[in-house]
């Protein structure tokens, strides 16, 4: 197996195009998606190219930016490209901090782009440093989906938090899911993990019941695609499985988010959407069948987990706790 080099970018913006590592390959092989169009970014996120919440958002907003070149019409560019997937919300947030600046000046919007890029970078690392601060020294820490460069700016939000402990010396142990469907954890964690020489070990997302109850993990760690207003929060589909399981052993559950994450217009988790892809997704592994010809299956691909299962969640600008109705409203403002 070939990895790919550790300084390829995930996003690459050239001014005339948005080229995308495409995910849907690694670690198998290195391919990028080149899109020249809004329509093209929003088929890229639609269909995993690229993915992770942060990003997705930096890449749409980069391509409202091509449409606006091409003098195309911004309104239909920002539909498309926030039709492209439903549940996280750092999707419309960027659309939306390019479309409050009611311009159809390519160079401004780009402008626009490039400080969501570089501000999603700083807060990262801002995070880094906040959630490590939670951590004590030896602790063992799981991760789920794929909350690393690969999904942000850079650095990572969960990931981002684990980078930063494990270089401060306080970790004995990482652990990551495979993250099924999409294999996100087996995919893309374990192939940053390596390329940072971070040791850790993979455990099948059934396996999560036997970790905790071994009393292995202190700190579950993971990011979030849309967090309500009152601290409820969707993310990658097992997330609200790893929460009750770690409730019912005593690890504690660290959600890290930049502030584009939050949603104060959506008051709790049950008003998330929630996306359902394909069955074949499930059904299939790269093109396979792993299940009966013709069986069907329900493939929503985030959940929501209940904000009193979570200890803490790491934005940029602190730490906020329960009562998250009163944290979110005093650190992100009111609605
Ligand atoms: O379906 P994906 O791969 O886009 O889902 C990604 C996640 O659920 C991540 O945990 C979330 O977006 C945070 S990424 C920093």
């Amino acid at each position: 197996m070939t990895l790919p080099d550790a300084a390829v970018q995930p996003i690459q913006w050239h001014g005339d195009a948005l080229e995308l590592l495409d995910q849907r390959v690694l670690p198998l092989r290195t391919e990028t998606v080149r899109c020249v169009s809004a329509i093209e970014v929003a088929k890229a996120i639609h269909e995993m190219v690229v993915r992770g919440a942060p990003a997705i958002g930096i890449a749409a907003a980069y391509g409202l930016v091509l449409d606006a070149r091409a003098g195309r019409d911004l309104v239909d560019a920002a539909g498309v490209l926030a039709a492209s997937r439903p549940t996280a919300i750092n999707l419309h947030w960027a659309l939306a901090r390019l479309t409050a600046l009611k311009t159809t000046d390519a160079d401004r919007l780009e402008a626009e782009a490039q400080a969501i890029f570089a501000e999603d970078l700083d807060q990262n690392h801002r995070m880094g440093a906040l959630g490590a601060a939670l951590i004590e020294p030896g602790a063992r820490v799981l991760t789920h989906c794929n909350t690393g460069a690969l999904a942000t700016a850079g650095h990572g939000t969960a990931l981002g938090v684990i980078r930063t402990a494990w270089a401060k010396g306080q970790l004995a142990e990482v652990f990551h899911t495979e993250t099924r469907p999409w294999l996100q954890g087996a995919r893309l964690t374990a192939w940053e993990l390596q390329q940072e020489r971070i040791p850790s070990r993979m455990i099948a997302d059934a396996a999560v019941a036997q970790l905790m109850q071994a009393k292995k993990v202190d700190w579950v760690i993971v990011g979030a695609d849309r967090i309500a207003a009152n601290g409820d929060t969707a993310n990658k589909i097992g997330t609200a499985t790893l929460a009750i399981v770690a409730k019912h052993y005593g690890a504690r559950v660290m959600v890290v988010a930049p502030s584009g994450t939050f949603d104060l217009n959506t008051l709790r988790g049950a008003d998330i959407p929630i996306e359902t892809r394909p069955d074949v997704e499930l059904t299939h592994f790269r093109g396979e069948a792993i299940a009966p010809e013709g069986h069907r299956a329900f493939n929503p691909v985030f959940d929501v987990t209940p904000a009193g299962l979570i200890d803490a969640i790491v934005c940029e600008k602190g730490v906020l706790t329960a009562p998250y109705s009163e944290s979110i409203r005093t650190h992100l403002g009111k609605t």
